[in-house]
């Protein structure tokens, strides 16, 4: 078992350890005082792991509705967030209640915007069922919905009063997404840490489970470090977003099917790093991305690409800012014109 503390505005744990699922409610109770809650899930999810949740709850004396809706990023919409609320209050829950996201992303981002919106404001537990939940997203307190205008357009940050990561259930996960979460993996190896980043190198997609726990914990507590340094992203959370600029600019040509984040970004730290960076850590990044079956390149021409990098939450005006990791384990932001940085990946 191991523990990490967040010294975020509203301290809190991220908990780690195989089999904590059926140990939530302990868990829970030793944080809150709530004997209410509701748990916010997936169709998939909640087939696979309500009933553990739910009766480690029943345990610790903490009753729990639950609401299910289908899984997949076309579901965290204002149209879902508006079902939850509906949910909430006809079951009555007060502001000393609380509710519990119990999936990947999707699930973590709505949920955590519900718990920051729903009476201005109420608890949240994170049991963050994907590798990419529990190595990022639940961990910082960034929640948020997606709109027309675009993706996680609308959000707060919330932090939650607690975090389960157990990693017995990511054993369920396709590999697709476990290869999506290993983007992140690789990129906080990348940006903060040479010797995950061999870790990384010296497994694969195939015998990946028997490192799971490490990297769960090597990558929330870098997470830690850099949302402790930098809670709302103004300066240093943006390094985490290597790989990222490119990565969402493949998502959106796209059209966000077919092509999934972790794709995204591995595709974008390749490129930049080949564009940037010896021809050594390209390599070594190449042949890492590709060991989690997780592409390198792409077809799609810089010219098509690049009016979407444009687009990007990360483009202010017309200057917009990448990041390069000079070394494996360092990180630089740079920021050029929007017209230099189309000349330097088109050069
Ligand atoms: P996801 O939540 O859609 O989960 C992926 C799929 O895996 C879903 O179909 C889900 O039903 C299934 N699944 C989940 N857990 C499972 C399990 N244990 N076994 C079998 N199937 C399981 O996707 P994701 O990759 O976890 O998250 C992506 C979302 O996270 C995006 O919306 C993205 O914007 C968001 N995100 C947020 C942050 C943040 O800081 N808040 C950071 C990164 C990504
Ligand atoms: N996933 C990027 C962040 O939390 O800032």
């Amino acid at each position: 078992m191991k523990n990490i503390r967040v010294n975020t505005s509203t301290p809190y744990d991220v908990h780690i350890e195989r089999g904590a699922l059926s140990e939530s409610g302990k868990l829970i109770s030793a944080v809150l005082n709530s004997k209410k809650a509701v748990v916010i899930t997936d169709d998939t999810v909640d087939k696979l792991y309500s009933s553990v949740l739910l009766n480690s709850l029943e345990k610790s004396g903490i009753s729990a509705d639950v609401f299910v809706f289908p899984h997949g990023e076309q579901s965290k919409n204002l149209q879902t967030l508006g079902q939850i609320f509906d949910f909430l209050c006809e079951k009555g829950l007060t502001r000393s209640d609380f509710l519990i996201a119990l999936g990947g992303g999707v699930v973590g981002d709505i949920t955590g915007f519900a718990a920051a919106s729903y009476l201005r404001g109420i608890e949240f537990v994170q049991i963050p069922t994907t590798l990419l939940a529990q190595v990022d997203s639940s961990v910082g307190g960034k929640t948020a919905i997606d709109i027309k205008g675009g993706k996680n357009l609308v959000g707060a940050f919330k932090q939650p009063a607690l975090v389960i990561c157990d990693s017995d259930i990511l054993r369920t996960l396709p590999e697709a997404e476990l290869a999506c979460g290993m983007a992140e993996v690789i990129k906080c190896g990348m940006i903060r840490d040479k010797s995950l980043f061999e870790l990384c190198e010296s497994h694969n997609i195939s015998n990946i489970h028997e490192i799971t726990d490490e990297i769960v914990y090597t990558c929330v507590d870098i997470k830690r470090q850099v949302v402790e340094n930098d809670e709302f992203d103004r300066g240093e959370r943006f390094t985490l977003n290597f790989g990222h600029t490119l990565g969402h600019a493949i998502e959106g040509w796209h059209n966000y099917t077919n092509y999934t984040h972790g794709m995204g970004v591995a595709t974008g730290m390749c490129l930049i790093t080949r564009r940037f960076c010896s021809n050594d850590i390209a390599e070594r990044l190449e042949k890492c991305v590709e060991a989690y079956k997780l592409p390198v390149s792409t077809d799609i021409p810089m010219s098509e690409l690049l009016p979407f990098c444009s687009k990007d939450k990360k483009c202010e005006s017309d200057s917009i800012s990448y990041i390069v990791c000079p070394e494996i384990g360092s990180v630089e932001i740079r920021r050029v014109t929007v017209a230099e940085f189309y000349k330097l990946m088109e050069g």
